[in-house]
């Protein structure tokens, strides 16, 4: 591990604990207890901590001092932040819910074809149509959310290439209430190839993120004011995983809902599920995140108890036109899919999501969050395109047809 990790980790368990000692520093990260006094000297010298007999303390007052500056601007922006925010936001964001949701995630262009089905390797078959459109997992969750009357800011990072204005507009024109987008100098805007079957409305999909990989530690630092006045940030797995996880971490610290939607699956997920409060894995994902082969409800229910061992909040297990099961680590809930007349599955996992969320800021219950954002699901798949999303008035007309069962 590089020193600066190294001592950027050290700064964290400070944060939390208050002090750290020499001893317990050392075999934690497998170094000397030389190297982890090294490390508590420059942090002291910086001004940001303050030695103890044995270790640490942090040094609260000092934070605003000038010294910190020369240090890791952005490690300090992040305390001084954190402090400021956590003063202003006690624990009442859990309880008073206003509607808003921030979501840090992807945009793509995606380009889709119409398939009668899908090709083999090696084969060319005709298409029956070709569409370019917006989409993206979390541009796609953010307008779910917002149709779903949500109050979204939404976080993104795309190129300076010709579908950069493209994003720009889309998403500028949209629904979303606000945004942060950020821009890549080289990086390519992130897109999608997709394919979606006219069999079954089922598709298969290549995304290259480009400049979805490239958000910076200062790029998500500087959302926190945006994290802090949110009841649920949500994020997704097509942004680099250290945006992601900064992201998660400065939300779980200023006790924001976080949900994560592990998508597209990468084991990376495990290490951010002691501080997720709900996961929304699809089947695919659950049986990765699990091990448990997930095909069924028996196999679901196992899979959801698997995952909340792991460290996560709540697990909700998306299983499509199977319904979905939800497990807070007492009991299972199943919720029932809506009948729909599927013509396109792509971005039903994100109507699902962004609904979810939506709901959950406006204080639903999980399980009614979870209802509503069904019933937005099953409308979205009756629409062609990802980012497609139905208006909240249908998906409660949509939801009144609940039968309870
Ligand atoms: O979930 C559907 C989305 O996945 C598409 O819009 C595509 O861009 C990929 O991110």
């Amino acid at each position: 591990m590089f020193t600066e990790k190294r001592r950027r980790l050290i700064l964290e368990l400070l944060y939390k604990n208050e002090s750290v000692y020499v001893n317990d520093l050392a075999p934690l990260f497998n170094v000397s207890k030389e190297t982890i006094r090294n490390d508590l000297n420059f942090l002291t010298q910086k001004g940001v901590i303050k030695r103890c007999h044995g270790g640490a303390m942090i040094e609260n007052k000092t934070l605003n001092a000038e010294a910190i500056n020369k240090f890791d601007a952005t490690i300090i922006d992040f305390f001084k932040k954190i402090k400021t925010y956590k003063e202003n936001t006690p624990e009442k964001k859990r309880k008073k819910m206003s509607g808003k949701v921030c979501i840090l995630g992807s945009f793509n262009v995606d380009i889709i074809a119409n398939v009668g089905r899908f090709p083999k390797g090696g084969e060319s078959i005709l298409s029956t149509d070709s569409i370019i459109g917006p989409g993206g997992k979390g541009a796609n969750q953010a307008l779910a959310a917002s149709k779903s009357l949500a109050d979204v800011h939404f976080v993104a990072k795309v190129g300076k290439d010709q579908f950069s204005q493209f994003a720009y507009d889309h998403l500028s024109s949209s629904c979303i209430k606000s945004m942060t987008l950020y821009q890549h100098e080289e990086a390519k805007t992130g897109s999608a190839l997709i394919y979606v079957s006219q069999q079954d409305g089922e598709n298969m999909i290549a995304i290259y993120p480009g400049a979805n990989q490239c958000i910076t530690d200062e790029e998500v630092f500087a959302i926190t004011p945006e994290l802090a006045n949110a009841d649920i940030f949500l994020t997704q797995l097509e942004n680099n995983f250290s945006a992601t996880l900064n992201a998660i971490t400065i939300a779980h610290k200023l006790g924001v809902n976080v949900i994560l939607n592990p998508a597209p699956y990468s084991p990376d997920a495990l290490q951010c599920l002691h501080m997720v409060d709900f996961i929304t894995p699809n089947e695919t994902e659950a049986s990765l995140l699990s091990g448990i082969e997930v095909n069924n409800l028996e196999s679901a229910k196992r899979a959801a108890e698997c995952i909340k061992e792991q460290g996560a909040g709540c697990v909700i297990i998306t299983m499509g036109s199977k319904g979905a099961l939800i497990f807070d680590g007492k009991k299972h809930e199943y919720i029932q899919a809506f009948k729909a007349m599927s013509v396109d599955t792509t971005g039903a996992g994100d109507a699902f999501n962004g609904a979810f969320a939506a709901a959950i800021a406006k204080g639903e219950s999980v399980v009614q969050a979870a209802r509503f954002a069904s019933a937005f699901a099953s409308l979205a798949v009756e629409k062609i395109g990802a980012s497609n999303m139905p208006d909240h008035d249908s998906a409660l007309s949509r939801l009144s047809q609940y039968n309870g069962k």
